[in-house]
């Protein structure tokens, strides 16, 4: 009975954490797993069946097994471009982490390394010799968010272990636009024990502990209550403990280090400090942020109770820069700090594919069950389009070409009128049917249209047959004619808009005769 009550207690703690958060986006995913599971945290996993149609579930070998979720992955041997898509909220802020454990899952001892995408931007070349992992934060700008894995090299087959989304509240590292993404280098509490994230921190970020340095001393917080209610909201058991030195002639010294990927500029970092005791009236602390040599920040005083934050936006640095915490004249305490988060800054955002193609996309992929393995933004980032696509240059790429000779699709084409940057449209050797619709006539750049080899029904539309830029093989369309002359009579199938040239067809001989 009691044990009943706590696990009832403990899952409307979970349900409600979890909806705490959302309204929002709280997604996490066991990549290659089936079922759900539900780890120490509280974090509930799922697996990706239901999400995903392409790629092939493994397990790692048992002696590189790091934890449940970690030791199964997705492994994509057959396509460039393998995309998991996560409903968002448009504009929203959100945090996406992806890990990768090789773990040689296939035997052959070889890591490979592949390209990951998200929201159609390149993010990071992906080298998994070791186990490892990648978290943005950024506005979303659209419904949907997309993380892709693409290969780039013959035989080195992407792959992908687990990927989460968490929604962050949107004044939350918020002193860079919209338009960049924060990718996570190093976010780490110091005089931690052990790694805090969720349920401490509602975002789930990933605190690291970290040996503080020679010379340096873990401080324990005096506060019985930490008021941690700035913008980027750290998680009070981060805050619980600070380093600091022995005396105000010793600094605290970060340099970047070494970091297992190449770091991308220019940096974003956010500096974390509270008191960790109540000063009596003769103590002071107060220090200024160096970098290298030269004085960076104004003197800061940390308070007693409540955490401040510091940042720096767009630095540019380089693996030597150092940045020093360093006691002002006055202070008689030494310099300490609690938390530091290092993040380099993105390019700027895409703002994706032409949203009519996308829609135009989307119908097709409606209309044809083959065609809805493709996932992910469309044509970005080039040259990583959908294999049945070609796009342009434009900075929001419009689909000039529609490949689709030879998919097995059954059936009418849909409405797709709204792609109209299309050049060429290739359904060739398909099965095909009803009218061809005459929205393709409204294409003004259309021109090549291959609709061979199917069952297409009725006439080609006037619209079409008009315009004389426009290549148009229909041959091996038995139930198509090309001149109204000799078209069957049974053309049930005819929509109410094709009737009118039937009808002026009818009408004019009518008149001459009389
Ligand atoms: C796992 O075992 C293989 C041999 O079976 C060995 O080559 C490899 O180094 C081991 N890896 C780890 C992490 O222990
Ligand atoms: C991948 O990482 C390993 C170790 O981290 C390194 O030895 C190797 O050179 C890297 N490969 C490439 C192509 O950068
Ligand atoms: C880490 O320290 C906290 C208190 O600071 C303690 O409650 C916790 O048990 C410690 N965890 C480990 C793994 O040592
Ligand atoms: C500060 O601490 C360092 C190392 O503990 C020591 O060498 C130095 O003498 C101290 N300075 C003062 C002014 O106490
Ligand atoms: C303030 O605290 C320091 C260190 O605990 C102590 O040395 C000093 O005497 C105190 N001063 C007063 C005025 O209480
Ligand atoms: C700490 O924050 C609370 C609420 O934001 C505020 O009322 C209080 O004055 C702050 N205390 C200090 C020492 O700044
Ligand atoms: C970053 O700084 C560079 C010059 O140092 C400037 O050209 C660029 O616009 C800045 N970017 C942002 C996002 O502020
Ligand atoms: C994306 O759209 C926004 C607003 O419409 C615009 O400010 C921004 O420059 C666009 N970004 C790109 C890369 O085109
Ligand atoms: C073509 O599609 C039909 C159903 O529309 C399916 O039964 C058949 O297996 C498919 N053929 C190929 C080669 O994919
Ligand atoms: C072609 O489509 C028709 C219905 O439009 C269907 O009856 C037929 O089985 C399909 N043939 C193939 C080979 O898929
Ligand atoms: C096709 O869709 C477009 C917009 O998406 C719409 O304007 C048009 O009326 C539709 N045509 C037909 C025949 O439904
Ligand atoms: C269509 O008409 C042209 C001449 O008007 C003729 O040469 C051609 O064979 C006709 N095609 C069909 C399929 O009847």
């Amino acid at each position: 009975m009691a044990i009943r009550l706590w696990l009832l207690i403990h899952l409307l703690l979970i349900i409600l954490s979890t909806i705490s958060v959302s309204g929002n986006v709280f997604v996490s995913i066991d990549c290659g797993a089936s079922g759900s599971y539900t780890d120490e945290n509280s974090i509930v996993w799922t697996g990706d069946g239901d999400l995903i149609s392409n790629g092939v579930s493994h397990t790692v070998q048992s002696n590189y097994s790091i934890s449940r979720v970690y030791d199964t992955l997705r492994a994509f041997t057959t396509r460039k471009k393998n995309c998991y898509s996560i409903e968002a909220e448009e504009g929203g802020k959100v945090l996406v982490r992806v890990v990768f454990n090789y773990g040689n899952y296939d035997g052959k001892s070889t890591p490979p390394m592949f390209d990951l995408h998200f929201d159609g931007n390149f993010w990071i070349t992906v080298n998994t010799s070791q186990s490892i992992y990648y978290e943005a934060i950024y506005v979303v700008k659209r419904k949907v968010i997309s993380v892709c894995v693409a290969q780039t090299n013959p035989n080195q087959f992407p792959f992908i272990s687990s990927l989460e989304v968490r929604s962050v509240d949107p004044r939350a590292y918020s002193h860079i636009g919209p338009d960049y993404a924060l990718f996570m280098t190093y976010r780490i509490g110091y005089g931690l024990n052990e790694t805090i994230r969720f349920p401490s921190d509602p975002y789930d970020r990933a605190w690291d502990p970290t040996n503080i340095g020679e010379g340096l001393l873990r401080v324990v917080n005096d506060a019985s209550f930490i008021n941690a209610n700035t913008p980027n909201n750290p998680p009070q058991a981060v805050l619980k403990s600070s380093m600091t030195t022995p005396n105000t002639s010793r600094f605290i010294t970060l340099g970047l280090g070494t970091i297992a990927y190449p770091i991308h500029y220019p940096m974003y970092i956010n500096f974390y400090f509270i008191e960790v005791k109540r000063l009596n009236s003769t103590e002071t602390r107060s220090f200024r942020i160096y970098i290298d040599t030269l004085p960076f920040s104004l003197p800061i005083v940390p308070r007693f109770g409540n955490a401040t934050e510091y940042f720096i936006s767009n630095l540019s640095v380089t693996a030597d820069t150092q940045f020093h915490i360093v006691a002002t004249a006055g202070s008689t305490l030494p310099p300490l700090l609690s938390a530091i988060e290092i993040f380099s800054i993105s390019d700027a955002l895409t703002n994706g594919t032409n949203n009519n193609d996308v829609e135009g996309l989307l119908s097709l992929q409606n209309a044809f069950d083959v065609l809805q393995k493709w996932d992910g933004d469309p044509c970005l980032p080039a040259p990583y389009s959908w294999d049945w696509i070609k796009c342009n240059d434009d900075p929001m790429p419009r689909v000039t070409s529609l490949n689709l000779n030879s998919f097995n699709l059954s059936g009418r084409l849909p409405n797709f009128s709204n792609m109209d940057a299309l050049e060429i449209i290739d359904l060739h050797n398909n099965n095909l049917s009803g009218p061809v619709p005459d929205f393709l006539g409204t294409m003004l750049n259309l021109k090549q249209l291959n609709l061979a080899d199917n069952q297409f029904s009725g006439s080609i539309p006037r619209s079409l047959s008009r315009n004389s830029q426009l290549n148009i093989s229909d041959t091996g369309n038995p139930l198509l004619c090309t001149n109204n002359t000799s078209c069957p009579r049974s053309n049930s199938n005819k929509k109410r808009t094709n009737k009118f040239p039937v009808i002026l067809a009818i009408t004019i001989p009518v008149f001459f005769i009389l």
